[in-house]
């Protein structure tokens, strides 16, 4: 058979027969991959520019690469471009159109390196740019729960362990502890930039090249951070991307948990939150239903994170250096985790101004459940009473308040005195929801002027953020 089947596969020379027709198929990244050709024009500019730098191509043929290069990259965004699955990945795509349009001088942009640190190089462009994305998008959720707890930051609502009412807390101080989930979700993706954030292009195929190639100027061009050391190393790493996905597992476990609440504040039985009508359905046949669809579909994505997360992993734990095809494989499961992720988090951002609270409902709840019960004890331990007795006291006032029907508040000073004679009219200072609240008055603590100093701080401590500054 003659290579005439073959010749539009720039790796054809070698070959007498052609590829099977499912294997071309099956082989195939340009499906998915071709996301990336903006990252791989941006890779193949800076690279025509380093050839041109070391004098392995002239002015002109760096100039009509690059011009070839942004024609083509139109040719793409106008959906001219006719993406060729015989060409298999978006790289051999690009370059083999760049051929058809200036002729023999496409074909020297390959000089001095391979598609394997091509495409580790697209990637981590691709990567390093929708982290400062998702970035955006958390601190926009984070703004929003800032902004909530502003508003909220004297609303009572009853603290739970074990979803049992344990003491009041406010509703701003609830709102404060996704902001410090989030805050450290910002920080894993920071910290997850500063690997992703390197070059592995000069690597080539595995061994680096024998042209004189200047990667610092290559880097320099890309705004890389910094270089990869090792050529093996650099075409088959992918720890980058299993490590973002390890990030955006982690937050997305938080949005779980986030939409779980919401979802039960939302309940008849809790009725604390009204999550807006644009962000719930109804039931064909149940007429009252409201359903927290957007919590709950966030809550089920996770698994699926959790899924691709796994899928890396076990996708490099058997491979030799360098690269390997099964590396292809590593794309899917990440773009995959960006467009759910930075759906996710548009919805919840999007969501926050639209949480009506139910302040009065709170309150209710708060004070229907004894929330005040661990003040009485703390105020006998003030009086001199040894905590182990106390709690015994206030054990005993709870039981008579669950047979009347009263909260410890609502007892008159004669009743609380049956259980102990230390009490005095001070108590009553102790026993509201906005004595408890104030009470707990230092860093990390739930009263309404601890939110508003830890609110502050938390502005404060985003605008730290590298990512959310450039
Ligand atoms: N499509 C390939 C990938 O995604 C590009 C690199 C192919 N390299 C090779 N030697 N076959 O990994």
């Amino acid at each position: 058979m003659s290579d005439a089947d073959n010749t539009d596969k720039p790796w054809a020379g070698r070959f007498t027969e052609p590829t099977d027709a499912f294997v071309e198929a099956f082989t195939a990244s340009v499906g998915f991959d071709k996301r990336l050709y903006r990252h791989d024009i941006a890779g193949s500019i800076a690279h025509a520019k380093m050839l041109a730098h070391v004098g392995i191509l002239t002015e002109k043929e760096c100039a009509a690469i690059i011009e070839g290069l942004q024609e083509i990259a139109l040719e793409i965004e106008r959906g001219e471009f006719a993406w060729s699955t015989a060409l298999e990945d978006v790289h051999m795509n690009i370059e083999a159109r760049l051929t058809d349009r200036i002729g023999v001088t496409g074909k020297k942009l390959h000089t001095g390196r391979s598609r394997n640190d091509q495409v580790a190089t697209d990637i981590r462009l691709y990567l390093r740019e929708q982290i400062k994305l998702l970035a955006a998008e958390v601190e926009r959720l984070q703004q929003g729960l800032l902004q909530l707890a502003e508003e909220e930051a004297g609303t009572v609502m009853p603290g739970f362990t074990h979803l049992q009412t344990a003491q009041p807390v406010t509703f701003g101080h609830h709102m404060l502890a996704w902001v410090e989930m989030l805050m450290r979700d910002q920080a894993r993706f920071e910290d997850c930039y500063k690997r992703v954030n390197v070059m592995p292009l000069g690597a080539a195929a595995l061994a680096g090249t024998t042209y004189p190639i200047d990667r610092e100027f290559t880097a320099r061009e890309l705004g890389f951070d910094a270089i990869a050391e090792n050529s093996l190393d650099a075409v088959s790493d992918r720890d980058f991307a299993i490590e973002f996905v390890a990030a955006a597992s982690t937050l997305m476990m938080h949005l779980s948990r986030f939409s779980e609440e919401l979802i039960l504040w939302s309940s008849a039985q809790f009725d604390f939150v009204d999550l807006g009508d644009s962000f719930c359905t109804g039931s064909s046949i149940m007429p009252q239903k409201k359903n927290p669809d957007v919590p709950e579909l966030v809550r089920g994505k996770t698994g699926r994170i959790y899924g691709h997360l796994m899928a890396l992993l076990t996708l490099m734990k058997g491979q030799p250096l360098a690269y390997n095809k099964d590396n292809q494989e590593d794309k899917e499961p990440l773009f995959d985790t960006l467009d759910n992720l930075k759906g996710c988090l548009r919805l919840f951002a999007d969501m926050m101004p639209q949480i009506g609270v139910k302040r009065d409902n709170m309150r209710e709840a708060a004070r229907r459940g004894f929330s005040t019960a661990t003040d009485l004890a703390d105020y006998l331990v003030r009086k001199g009473v040894a905590f182990r007795d106390a709690h015994e006291v206030v054990g005993k006032a709870v039981r008579y308040g669950v047979e009347c029907g009263k909260d410890l508040s609502e007892m008159d000073l004669a009743e609380l005195q049956q259980f102990s004679q230390v009490i005095e009219q001070d108590v009553f200072d102790v026993l509201t929801l906005e004595g408890s609240l104030a009470a707990r008055n230092h860093i990390g603590g739930t009263a309404p002027q601890q939110v508003h100093a830890a609110i502050a701080r938390a502005r404060q401590r985003l605008s730290q953020f590298r990512l959310l500054q450039e």
